[in-house]
């Protein structure tokens, strides 16, 4: 079986490290700060916003 998924945002198992990046993005969410997130396509923006705000129960 392929341990990769390519084309959707991952979760769970398919999403790795990122670790610096989810404890910014919460710092910045808890301070209530407006973030807006810069990359080239297929970098993991939706990934690393979608993993943070499951881990905060907020929509
Ligand atoms: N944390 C991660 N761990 C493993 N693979 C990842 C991770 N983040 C992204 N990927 C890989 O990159 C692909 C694109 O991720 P994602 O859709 O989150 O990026 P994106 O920057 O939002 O893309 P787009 O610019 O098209 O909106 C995923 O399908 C996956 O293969
Ligand atoms: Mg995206």
């Amino acid at each position: 079986m392929n341990p990769f998924k390519f084309g959707t945002i991952v979760e769970n198992e398919f999403f790795t490290d990122r670790k610096e990046e989810c404890q910014m993005l919460k710092q910045k969410l808890d301070s209530e700060n407006h973030i807006v997130l810069i990359s080239p396509r297929r970098f993991g923006k939706s990934s690393l916003v979608q993993k943070v705000l499951s881990e905060q129960n907020r929509p």
